[in-house]
């Protein structure tokens, strides 16, 4: 069970720096640029902006690169719980994917949020912690299908899954208790 968790995490980290890292260095101008939709609600709002999706990204992008360059020399502290192939099976597609991915997701939920009435920053259970791991998903699975398959086994998925909203509402408490985020979700 261990082995599969940190498996996990290490597949999915690019994509869970991206949300935080958004978090902590977005603000400025909305993607939406400020905007109304048909609906004459705010086409995403001003949560979601383009520092945010840019400095996410790249957050992701370089923890991704790291991951790579470090998989060799950390493949065998972590040998009794993942073997050395998994974790030095690199793609450089993914390392992009990911936390891209993760970001769109995230633009995405806000879009429909919007759409159903909910303000910015409203919690939207489940929507709100899985969206950027569907993103993510979704963007690797278009662009690397044979890194996605080879490594995101049904078990993987389910891992993922249950582990991603614990992780999620522990990283945003923190984001609260720090100032960073005005709400704990
Ligand atoms: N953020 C950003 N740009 C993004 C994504 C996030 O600047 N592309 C920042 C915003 O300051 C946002 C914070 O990260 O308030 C937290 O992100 P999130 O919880 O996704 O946004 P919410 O403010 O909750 O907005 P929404 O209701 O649309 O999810
Ligand atoms: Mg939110």
């Amino acid at each position: 069970m261990i082995d599969l968790i940190i498996l996990a995490i290490w597949l999915m980290l690019p994509a869970y720096i991206a949300n935080p890292s958004a978090a902590l260095l977005g603000g400025g101008r909305p993607i939406d640029m400020g905007k109304n939709f048909t609906d004459n609600k705010r086409i995403l709002g001003d949560g979601k902006t383009i520092r945010g999706f840019i400095a996410g990204s790249l957050c992701g992008i370089i923890v991704g690169l790291l991951q790579i360059w470090l998989a060799p020399s950390i493949a065998p502290y972590l040998a009794a719980y993942v073997s050395s192939g998994t974790l030095t099976q690199v793609s450089y597609i993914a390392v992009f994917t990911m936390p891209v991915g993760a970001l769109i997701g995230d633009i995405v939920k806000s879009f429909f949020k919007r759409r159903l009435g909910f303000e910015r920053g409203a919690m939207l259970p489940l929507a709100d912690q899985l969206d950027f791991v569907a993103g993510a998903w979704a963007l690797t699975f278009i662009f690397d299908h044979a890194w996605f398959m080879a490594n995101f086994s049904l078990a993987i998925i389910i891992v993922v899954i249950v582990i991603t909203p614990i992780l999620h509402v522990a990283t945003n408490f923190i984001g609260f208790k720090i100032g960073k985020k005005n709400v704990p979700w």
